[in-house]
């Protein structure tokens, strides 16, 4: 079996990768990625020179280049990661989401729809989505796979759009889907732009960590690799043409969440209790800032087993310690481009 996994240099796609070419030797897993800002190929060095893995550098809007990748391979299975995945960056770029996150999946999907034509037996296109696509919940409720979707920002309008897409070609044209739409990953190997990396980067440097708003605004976090099983899952056994909603069970108001990342970084650092708080400044609110993301989890959990492996306390223990280990990826990828995004993001 010949897989496509697209994004597989990214924070997620990364752990899926590595999951499925060291569970799968009898699959050809092939990366493909465009390697932006966000794509880093140091995540899959020590599995670069696997039999089963290729890697190939390609942007999924180059309807060309696809149709061509998909000629050569014929994947039987794409698992499609590749996204812009920043929802500040989308606020300021909106149109580089629409190309990549709608434009790119069309492109992946028509490649797939073609290359099966009317036979699409032992074949499944999965798309892998964001709970934000629902919008925003109040204080009480959990988005489950029947919640309407109603999306604020640009990135989740763009990756709503994307799930229609292939919620569409798999009643039009007969093309076995799955999608899922996750909670908020963390874990090692994610972009310091997101709050966790973000804040671990900052207090090591002791910069200020820019909480927006009130910093009531709650997300439901889940351990990146936990993440990565239920994709296994998902593309194993999930039925045809059904969305899962996964998610940690976890729901954290972020001001509570970075009391607890700056106590168990003085800890780690050695340095005096409360003083990595004392970096929390709060900044302009996020436009269209949802307030509130928490997943029922139920349906992959009673249909296929799934449930998080790791406690919050456990994986963001972790998290640190990769951090603090690998302060040179952290160099490596806080380059150029990041300083100019930083400085455009939070100085104004
Ligand atoms: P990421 O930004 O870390 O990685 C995205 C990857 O896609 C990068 O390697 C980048 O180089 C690649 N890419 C971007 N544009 C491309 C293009 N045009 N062609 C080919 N490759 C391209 O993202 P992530 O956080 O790993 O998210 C992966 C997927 O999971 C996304 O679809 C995202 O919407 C979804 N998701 C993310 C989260 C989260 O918390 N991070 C939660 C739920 C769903
Ligand atoms: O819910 C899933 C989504 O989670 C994914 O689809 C997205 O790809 C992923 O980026 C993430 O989106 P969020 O916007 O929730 O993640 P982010 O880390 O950007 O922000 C988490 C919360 O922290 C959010 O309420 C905004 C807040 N925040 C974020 C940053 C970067 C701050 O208060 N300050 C910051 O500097």
């Amino acid at each position: 079996m010949t897989i496509l996994i697209t994004g597989g240099a990214g924070f997620i796609g990364s752990h899926v990768i590595r999951l499925f070419v060291e569970t799968y030797p009898n699959y050809h897993i092939v990366n493909l990625d465009a390697l932006t800002y966000a794509g880093n190929l140091e995540n899959l060095k020590d599995i670069e020179d696997r039999p089963n893995y290729t890697f190939v550098k390609g942007d999924i809007t180059n309807e060309v280049f696809i149709n061509d990748l998909f000629e050569k391979y014929k994947f039987d299975g794409v698992i499609h990661l590749a996204a812009e995945s920043h929802v500040d960056r989308s606020i300021k770029d909106p149109l580089a989401f629409v190309k990549t996150n709608v434009i790119g999946t069309m492109i992946l999907l028509n490649a797939f729809k073609n290359t099966w034509k009317d036979n699409f037996s032992n074949k499944l296109f999965y798309h892998i989505s964001t709970d934000e696509v629902y919008g925003t919940l109040g204080r009480t409720g959990l988005f489950t796979e029947m919640t309407s979707y109603d999306p604020n920002s640009p990135y989740s309008a763009s990756k709503a759009s994307s799930d229609h897409f292939v919620r569409a070609y798999g009643e039009t044209y007969g093309m076995p889907y799955a999608i899922t739409n996750c909670s908020n990953n963390y874990g090692q190997n994610q972009f310091p732009e997101k709050l966790i990396p973000l804040f671990i980067n900052n207090i090591i440097n002791h910069k200020p960590l820019p909480v927006y708003g009130d910093g009531n605004y709650t997300r439901d976090w889940l351990y990146v690799k936990d993440h990565a099983v239920a994709i296994d899952l998902v593309f194993h056994k999930g039925k045809n043409k059904e969305t899962y909603n996964i998610g940690g069970f976890n729901e954290w108001k972020n001001i509570d969440l970075v009391k607890l990342l700056c106590q168990q970084m003085d800890e780690k650092l050695n340095r005096e209790k409360g003083s990595s708080e004392r970096l929390i400044t709060y900044v302009k609110d996020r436009p269209g800032h949802d307030l509130r993301y928490a997943i029922d989890a139920s349906k992959i959990n009673q249909e296929l087993g799934w449930k998080p492996s790791v406690t919050f306390e456990e994986g963001l223990n972790k998290t640190i310690d990769w951090y603090l280990n690998n302060e040179e990826w952290l160099h490596s990828v806080i380059s150029g481009d990041y300083k100019t995004y930083y400085e455009k993001q939070y100085n104004n």
